[in-house]
């Protein structure tokens, strides 16, 4: 089954171009807030590098999620969405000094640590200040999740957060500066995970480390357990909306927290992937000697994911009803991996129909580059086109 969209109003704009879906990110929100309002101390963030479109943070924000940032531009695209600041979170492995000042000056919920002298420099900033920043640290929890090597986070061999034999050494360092309060833990093991037995691994490796500490009398204020849930890239019409009763159920059986103790999420592609569609033309087909191209007006700079992890997006030819043929669909970008798809079956093509690729609204439009001089694509909210 295709996906629907309103092809009269595509045909006026100019491709390539992102499509959101507004209707189905309102109903992912709604879930969510009911999922994750079973538990009252949940929280949930959005992870805005999945995407930062205005129009898109702007609906997030207005369902009340937090926002967890990676960058002081994303600080700065989050309370400019209206994120309010004590509900935003501040993790990355390299982050500058006008970086956690903007954090600093606008008094963030938190800081996710990733490092010793990371620690240091908040610290003399925050002094600078007379404040004192809130900080988690965020450990490696040397677990592994069941998805692309580039985008597992969680293994002893990856950059991200600080060592578990490290940690007591670290927290003991906290307490001797006066600038930092030490609040929270928190993890992130990768993206695109389905299996839940990844996230239960998590849950059992977060309640070890706890009982460490309560025997050192420390309990938390909170633990955050990153994002990562997946969605179905085969079947975007099949489960549009993850299932999100069973991931919050499954933290909810699997982690043990102590009283006062909140839980906070960070989901990204859980939350925008399945509502933005990358709608391209098709510029020609070629016939090769043993296939036959769909050359498009998008390219990896458009979308990357495919050029970058060889990850699968559907695609559909929406203004065809044509009996289905083979193609490689690909882009005009100078580089052999510029390719969306191989022998995919599309309703047969010409020139100047449209395609969708379908779950794109996460890491779509935000990874978008400028590569070859190409303009950036725009985003349309279905909204904004009836
Ligand atoms: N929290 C932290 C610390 C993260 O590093 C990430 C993603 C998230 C939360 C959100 O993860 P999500 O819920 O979206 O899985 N560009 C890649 C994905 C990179 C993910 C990076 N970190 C892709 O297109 O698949």
């Amino acid at each position: 089954m295709k996906g629907t969209f309103p092809i009269e109003q595509f045909s006026a704009l100019r491709t390539p171009f992102y499509y959101y879906d507004t209707t189905l990110l309102r109903d992912t929100l709604d879930t969510i807030n009911r999922e994750a309002g079973r538990y009252p101390n949940f929280c949930v963030h959005y992870a805005v590098k999945a995407n930062a479109n205005p129009k898109v943070l702007r609906i997030i924000k207005e369902s009340g999620l937090g926002a967890d940032c990676v960058s002081g531009g994303e600080v700065r695209a989050a309370l400019k969405a209206g994120f309010p600041a004590h509900k935003v979170v501040y993790a990355g492995v390299g982050k500058s000094d006008w970086e956690i000042e903007l954090g600093l000056d606008n008094d963030i919920f938190c800081f996710n640590v990733e490092s010793v002298p990371e620690l240091e420099v908040i610290n003399q900033l925050a002094a600078a200040r007379g404040k004192v920043a809130h900080v988690a640290f965020r450990i490696n929890p040397n677990v592994g999740a069941h998805t692309h090597a580039n985008i597992t986070t969680g293994l002893a061999e990856n950059k991200f957060g600080i060592a578990m034999e490290d940690m007591d050494r670290v927290i003991d360092m906290a307490h001797t500066l006066p600038h930092v309060k030490f609040v929270g833990l928190h993890f992130h093991i990768g993206s695109q995970i389905l299996d839940m037995s990844d996230f239960v691994a998590l849950c059992n490796r977060v309640n070890q480390l706890q009982e460490q500490l309560v025997q050192r009398h420390i309990i938390v204020e909170h633990i955050n357990v990153g994002g990562g849930l997946g969605i179905d890239y085969q079947h975007p019409n099949r489960q549009p909306i993850p299932d999100f009763a069973e991931y919050f159920a499954t933290y909810h059986k699997h982690l043990k927290l102590y009283p006062g103790q909140t839980l906070h999420f960070e989901l990204g592609r859980a939350v925008v992937g399945q509502c933005g569609t990358l709608v391209t033309r098709v510029l020609y087909v070629k016939q090769g000697s043993h296939k036959q191209f769909a050359i498009v007006d998008a390219g990896m700079t458009d979308l990357i994911r495919p050029a970058l992890y060889q990850a699968y997006h559907k695609i559909e030819n929406i203004t065809s009803e044509a009996p289905a043929e083979a193609y490689d669909v690909v882009g005009p970008i100078c580089e052999s991996s510029d390719v969306f798809g191989k022998a995919i079956d599309l309703n047969r093509c010409q020139r100047g129909d449209l395609l969708a690729l379908r779950s794109a609204g996460a890491y779509g439009e935000i990874m978008a580059s400028g590569y070859n001089c190409r303009e950036l694509p725009i985003g349309y909210l279905s909204e904004e086109l009836k």
